[in-house]
């Protein structure tokens, strides 16, 4: 290990994969006992993606870091780690990620996943980050992958309406300079005092997988809705403030903010707190609803790929998720 040269941790490619499905809130409207009117003035969702039978987490996972690879011009075979970001992994182990280092035959890798639901991105932005600039690895792919339609409950119309599925990733590589650039920063906090809030609350390791748990449709996201959507508004302003301070930044300094995308009200509220222009805050909820810890990559990808982030400009990324977790990222490109 060297670590008496600066190094920065770049992104070198980024990619993504929705399915192909779309299920629209009249669809839902078909099922449920809802309208497209509540689903679009309480959320922003239209529509959201479903993966088909041959779609999981892991598949999604290895689409969206084959292109991110192919951007940075890298071979699997020179990644040093992956890392899976995922609450819907396709089993309870061996992890995601190490079925993604088979599809990719990234075998010189170590792979592992992480769980903090989505606020993951984020989480492994922050891991990706130290072994970088310790000058540990050179190469990271960073990926954020799930299937929610498979563990949301499609009879409670106040979760299954959120959320959706696909695939977000970053190639991050490390370079050699004095000059800050890529990831400039890192924020992350977790809250175990509200693990209650959202919650797959089904026992394995504790109670073991049982028929009563099942019965009783555990095995889902349960979310008190109301006191998340407060607790998200405020954690996600705290610590985009937070960045900006470290960083020596002001908000007009900010090219676009990338948030995590759970609720069209709740990134409102984050930027009219923060002052900051809705021009310049990143949004594709309509388009997939709340895909957990792929929300932050498909939306930098889409970001990059429709021109909204540009090269030179500083982005910060931000999200809160189930544990309660939320943290941010500052990015400059
Ligand atoms: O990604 C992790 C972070 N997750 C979040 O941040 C999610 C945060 N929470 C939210 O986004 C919002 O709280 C929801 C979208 C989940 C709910 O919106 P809300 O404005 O907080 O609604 P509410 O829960 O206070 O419910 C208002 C009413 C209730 O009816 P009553 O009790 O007033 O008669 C609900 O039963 O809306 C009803 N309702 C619905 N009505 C039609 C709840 N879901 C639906 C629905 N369609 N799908």
């Amino acid at each position: 290990m060297t670590n008496n040269k600066s190094f920065q941790a770049v992104v070198a490619g980024t990619g993504s994969y929705l399915p192909e499905k779309i299920l629209t809130n009249q669809d839902l409207e078909k099922t449920l006992n809802t309208s497209d009117a509540w689903i679009t003035e309480r959320t922003g969702i239209h529509e959201r993606r479903i993966a088909s039978e041959e779609e999981s987490a892991s598949v999604m996972a290895a689409k969206a870091g084959k292109q991110a690879l192919e951007e940075g011009g890298l071979s699997p075979e020179n990644l040093d780690l992956i890392i899976v970001a995922t609450s819907s992994p396709d089993v309870l182990f061996p992890s995601t990620a190490c079925f993604v280092q088979n599809e990719l035959h990234a075998f010189g890798a170590a792979a592992y996943d992480i769980s903090a639901v989505c606020s993951g991105f984020i989480f492994g932005l922050s891991i990706a980050e130290q072994y970088l600039k310790t000058g540990r690895y050179e190469n990271i792919l960073l990926i954020g992958s799930e299937v929610n339609s498979r563990i949301v409950d499609w009879s409670d119309r106040a979760t299954c309406i959120l959320f959706g599925d696909g695939a977000g990733a970053m190639l991050l590589k490390r370079v050699e300079q004095e000059k800050p650039l890529g990831i400039l920063s890192t924020h992350i906090y977790s809250d175990g005092s509200l693990s209650d809030l959202i919650c797959v609350p089904g026992g394995i390791g504790k109670t073991g997988i049982n028929k009563e748990d099942i019965d009783n449709k555990k095995y889902f996201i349960k979310m008190s809705g109301n006191a998340t959507f407060k607790v998200a508004v405020k954690r996600m302003t705290d610590v985009i403030r937070e960045a900006l301070e470290f960083n020596g930044l002001s908000m007009e300094e900010v090219g676009i903010l990338v948030p995590h995308q759970a609720n069209q009200r709740i990134i409102r509220a984050v930027a009219e707190r923060l002052e900051y222009p809705m021009e310049k805050v990143f949004m594709n909820i309509h388009k997939y609803g709340n895909t957990s810890g792929a929300s932050i990559p498909i939306g930098v990808d889409e970001a990059r790929r429709t021109g909204s982030i540009k090269p030179k400009q500083t982005s910060v990324l931000a999200a809160v998720g189930a544990g309660l977790t939320w943290g941010s990222a500052v990015i400059k490109w």
